[in-house]
């Protein structure tokens, strides 16, 4: 594609849609945008994340991206409809693509899904494993300990075991055999996650799935000079620093910019 793929998401989370992306698309440009002044997203009225969802995409059209990401899945659970009816350009959500995959997955028509509050409280996956399964049931549980866990790197502490244990038990009694990990953060986590599931349950990075999903879409398009612009909202050494980790590699120039009104840089970079 001629024009660069735009990414947002709440934070740094959406690096690890990121990290599929330059894995399954490397020749793509990318921006990203992380709105760290406002995160997290996931335990915000829907109202307040489909406008600051509809900034962050504002941002990233004004620097002409021929495409959109919303890595974050709580803007895809909450605001996917205001952002498509609005962006001018193809808007590419990870709650589509990883339901359709948990929809093929699964054997015995039980599926789990686990994400923030306002994921889970707006009944998106439900409603689109059912477009594709209708027979399926799924359990879904909130999860929100996991987002400051997995930022503070406690990805196999003791503590971590224990809430996970806990958080995780109505999907053991469910018997579930596939499990939607619906949330930016939570694949930095699936190592636990595997280990209280236990290995009969298939695990679905909702990222991977649509970093897939682009590749199909966008395939035909291939081929520039890669590399990656970083924008946030704030705090571009944390950033840089846990991004680090969610990325899998050193993460370049941060600048740091406001997706309100226009989101002119004010020229601070890190
Ligand atoms: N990026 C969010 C998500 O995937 C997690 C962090 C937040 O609550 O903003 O739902």
């Amino acid at each position: 594609m001629k024009r660069p793929i735009g990414v947002f998401d709440s934070g740094l989370g959406g690096l690890t849609v990121v990290r599929h992306l330059r894995r399954l698309l490397p020749g793509e440009a990318i921006v990203y945008f992380g709105d760290t002044a406002r995160v997290p997203y996931g335990t915000k009225s829907p109202e307040a994340v489909v406008r600051f969802s509809l900034e962050s995409c504002r941002f990233l059209l004004d620097r002409g991206v021929g495409a959109v990401v919303v890595a974050c899945n709580t803007s895809s659970a909450v605001a996917l409809d205001a952002l498509r009816k609005e962006c001018p350009v193809p808007v590419f959500d990870v709650v589509g693509p990883g339901a359709r995959r948990a929809a093929e997955a699964t054997r015995s028509g039980r599926i789990g899904v686990i994400g923030t509050r306002a994921t889970i409280m707006s009944g998106v996956y439900p409603r689109e494993i059912a477009r594709r399964n209708p027979a399926a049931a799924v359990t879904g549980v909130p999860c929100p300990l996991f987002v400051p866990l997995a930022e503070e790197g406690w990805l196999d502490r003791p503590a971590t075991v224990e809430i996970a244990r806990e958080y995780l038990l109505p999907l053991r009694t469910a018997d579930i055999d596939v499990l939607i990990l619906g949330c930016t953060h939570y694949p930095a986590l699936a190592g636990v996650i595997r280990l209280v599931m236990g290995d009969g349950v298939t695990l679905v990075d909702s990222g991977e799935s649509c970093a897939a999903f682009v590749r199909e879409r966008l395939a035909s398009l291939r081929g520039g000079e890669g590399g990656i612009e970083y924008f946030v909202s704030d705090m571009p050494d944390r950033f840089r620093e846990v991004g680090r980790v969610f990325m899998g590699e050193e993460i370049g120039e941060v600048a740091v910019a406001r997706a309100e009104g226009g989101g002119a840089p004010p020229g601070r970079r890190s």
